[in-house]
């Protein structure tokens, strides 16, 4: 048993933070043990760890990244999707058949997921069993955890990186019978990229094996206007985009994650609070390709999970501190062009989503509470501190609006401290 002393602030509810100044986390092995204002008596004489006027928060949660984009971060953000996919970020993937590149490439993904204290993580790599075992291995190494996905695509690719269905098929099952009980909390996810680069078979099998090995899912939905149009068109059956994932089974109850999600009709919006579908909400990748506000507060309002993300490489920062404050940006335009009776998000609120929201799609963690995982970050903000003094709350929310990874000073994972990774390049 550990015990660690410090300024405690969490999310809870909704809105709120907890905030416990001066408390103590009592960690046993990975997981937490308790809770404390005052110092717990009847745990006198464990080791007790002082980080004085720090604060400890829960690490941030990113629910939807792409590892392979990670080394074209700020490159195509003048395009739209789909000229972007095709001109910057296929080529790109297609260079993950060579592992030597991959573990060059993802090491320093892993790396900055470190650096920015992002613990927990929903990532797509690329359409190679191999190079995204290997990203997994990199993850389980450096104590980031996570859902990690090899990419399914059969149709509208191009040549040079596109699978036959079949093949499609027999590399997603080795690739889930390699990996499924090879780490702690590293775990396979089904990955049908997004609809149009998916037959109706390969999306069919998908939906079998995930219900078959019972696993989670993620994929893109209704993320830019002509990529909805073009759905629309490969799928006249469907009654809208959503409809198109829920007719293959690919739509698990609270176990699917779909990304941007910034078009849905109120009809989708009601299936996918019944379905519990979490709507990962990537702002910066939004607004760099054009593609929307995604209405995050009715999602809200009607009952849908929402976690944030970085989107890496549509969004260009990795840093879920980051999104936190241009989350709150976009939902202030929102609600002024739109004249919408939909509330712009606030700063306690995005520290919800940042940490306990987006954390409900994985085991145990976002939140301190006994049982979970002791997943934390300590926080020195005292190159912001100025001559005034703050309540702890204004200090969190400076953080999220002028800090950077330099306030970092700990990161803990499943308990134990994280050390800088070394990567070679
Ligand atoms: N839709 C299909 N693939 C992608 C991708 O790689 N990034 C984003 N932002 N949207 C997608
Ligand atoms: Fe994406």
């Amino acid at each position: 048993m550990k015990i660690y002393k410090g300024n405690i602030i969490f999310a809870e509810v909704f809105g709120e933070y907890e905030i416990i100044p001066n408390g103590y986390i009592a960690v046993e092995n990975e997981f937490i043990y308790g809770i404390y204002e005052d110092f717990p008596s009847d745990l006198d004489g464990y080791e007790l760890i002082d980080f004085g006027d720090k604060i400890i928060i829960p690490s941030f949660c990113d629910i939807h990244l792409h590892a392979p984009q990670f080394v074209n971060r700020g490159l195509g953000m003048d395009k739209e999707l789909l000229d972007w996919l095709e001109f910057y970020t296929f080529p790109e993937e297609s260079k993950y058949e060579d592992l030597i590149y991959a573990k060059k490439a993802y090491k320093k993904f892993v790396k900055e997921l470190w650096r920015e204290g992002t613990l927990n993580a929903v990532v797509f790599g690329t359409i190679h069993r191999d190079a995204t075992i290997e990203l997994m291995d990199i993850m389980d190494e450096f104590g980031i955890n996570g859902y990690v996905g090899k990419v399914n695509m059969d149709r509208n690719s191009p040549d040079f990186y596109i699978e036959d269905t079949e093949s499609s098929i027999k590399t997603t099952l080795d690739f889930i019978e390699q990996s499924i009980d090879k780490y702690n909390r590293v775990k396979p996810i089904i990955t049908p990229r997004f609809v149009p680069s998916c037959t109706r078979e390969l999306m069919t099998e998908l939906g079998e094996i995930a219900d078959k090995y019972d696993l989670k899912i993620q994929s893109h939905l209704s993320e830019n206007r002509s990529e909805v149009e073009w759905v629309k068109e490969l799928h006249p059956e469907s009654s809208s985009y959503y409809d198109v994932y829920k007719k293959y089974n690919l739509i698990r109850n609270n176990k699917t994650v779909m990304a941007h999600c910034c078009w849905n009709t109120d009809e989708e919006i009601k299936s996918m609070a019944e379905d519990k579908v979490f709507v990962a909400h990537s702002p910066y990748s939004n607004t760099n390709l054009s593609s929307g506000i995604a209405p995050i507060r009715k999602f809200l309002n009607n009952g849908v999970p929402v976690g944030l993300a970085s989107d890496i490489s549509g969004g260009h920062d990795i840093s879920i501190r980051s999104v936190i404050s241009i989350s709150a940006q976009v939902s202030k335009m929102r609600w002024v062009y739109l004249n919408s009776d939909e509330e712009s998000l606030n700063s306690a609120e995005l520290f919800y989503l940042a940490t306990k929201g987006g954390g409900a799609f994985f085991e145990k963690t976002g939140r301190f509470k006994e049982g979970y995982y002791f997943d934390a970050l300590v926080l020195d903000d005292s190159n912001l501190l100025d001559i005034n003094p703050r309540t702890l709350e204004e200090r969190l929310e400076r953080y999220f609006y002028i800090g950077d990874d330099r306030n970092i000073y700990k990161r803990f994972s499943s308990g134990k401290e994280l050390k800088e990774i070394e990567a070679d390049c």
